[in-house]
């Protein structure tokens, strides 16, 4: 049976996790949604076709699964005004990065607490979510949280040490990927490529390679060495991009989506303990 399932901030990743289980089968009326102003929520209702309310607390109250889907600088007070209608065998699930699982349990004693993250290529169900349980969350309660997040996507359970990096990898990776994008259609259109055709190259090969990649048994080494052959074009680029620095530069974005994703967290954690 499907849990019922509130979400809680009716943004880009609550819309998008709540389309995302009416196409998984949810029925309407298993879901909710709350939002803070009412042009959003009348928006969210229009696109997602679910109930939005403007009062959190009624729209978390006897759900099965509570979503926390607001900027991790929201959830402090969001969490007051839920404060006094969770309790447990509800389950709550985070998406807000780097808002420790500590922030939740503290709050709510005794309830079970998912804390994930989720990447917006769940928008068309092929997002990557990873997820990690806390000191309440029994494998019944991890299991529900995955099949919530799973409509969405593929799904990993992890420890929550590694859930920063995680937010710096996969929940921040489509803004790298889309940037590889906007430099290649570029750098396309200056080699003289019409804007159309350089758009449909790049958005092909990028989708093509990374079904390939995805499905494929080899690395993401070995199928670039496929494709690499000494003194040829791609030996050429490759060249370019390694005396460049990009391998160390993608490794300091990654560092620093990691440090900012720890300072987050430590922000509403800090706020959490000053209400
Ligand atoms: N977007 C991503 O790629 C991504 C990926 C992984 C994780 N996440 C996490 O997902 C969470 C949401 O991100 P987002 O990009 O969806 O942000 P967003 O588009 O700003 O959505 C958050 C929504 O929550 C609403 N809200 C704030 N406080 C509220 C309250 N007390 N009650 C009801 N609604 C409230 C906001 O209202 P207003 O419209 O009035 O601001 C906003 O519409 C964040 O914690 C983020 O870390 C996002």
């Amino acid at each position: 049976m499907r849990p019922s399932v509130a979400i809680l901030g009716a943004g880009s990743m609550g819309e998008i996790l709540a389309e995302g289980l009416v196409r998984a089968g949810w029925a309407l009326d298993q879901l909710v949604m709350a939002a803070r102003r009412p042009e959003r929520a009348k928006e969210a209702e229009r696109h997602t076709g679910i109930t939005v309310l403007l009062d959190p607390g009624e729209a978390a109250s006897g759900r099965d699964v509570v979503v926390i889907a607001v900027k991790p600088k929201d959830v402090p007070a969001l969490l007051d005004q839920i404060r006094e209608v969770i309790a447990p065998p509800q389950l709550l699930i985070s998406l807000a990065a780097g808002v420790p699982l500590s922030v939740f349990e503290e709050a709510f004693p005794g309830v079970a607490v998912v804390r994930s993250m989720p990447n917006t290529p769940a928008a068309v169900d092929e997002g990557m979510t990873a997820y990690c349980g806390g000191a309440h969350t029994d494998p019944a309660a991890l299991e529900r949280a995955a099949s919530v997040l799973a409509a969405v996507g593929e799904t990993i359970n992890l420890s929550e040490d590694l859930l920063d990096a995680v937010t710096a990898v996969s929940g921040t990776g489509p803004a790298y990927v889309f940037l590889l994008a906007e430099a290649l259609t570029e750098a396309a259109i200056r080699e003289g490529l019409p804007h159309h055709a350089a758009e449909k190259l790049v958005d092909q090969t990028l989708r093509g390679a990374g079904i390939l990649l995805a499905g494929s048994e080899k690395s993401a080494f070995r199928l670039r060495a496929e494709v690499t052959s000494p003194g040829g074009t791609t030996a050429a680029a490759m060249h370019t991009l390694e005396n460049g620095g990009f391998r160390a530069l993608i490794e300091d974005a990654v560092r620093a989506a990691a440090s900012r994703s720890r300072e987050l967290g430590m922000e509403a954690a800090g706020h959490s303990k000053e209400a």
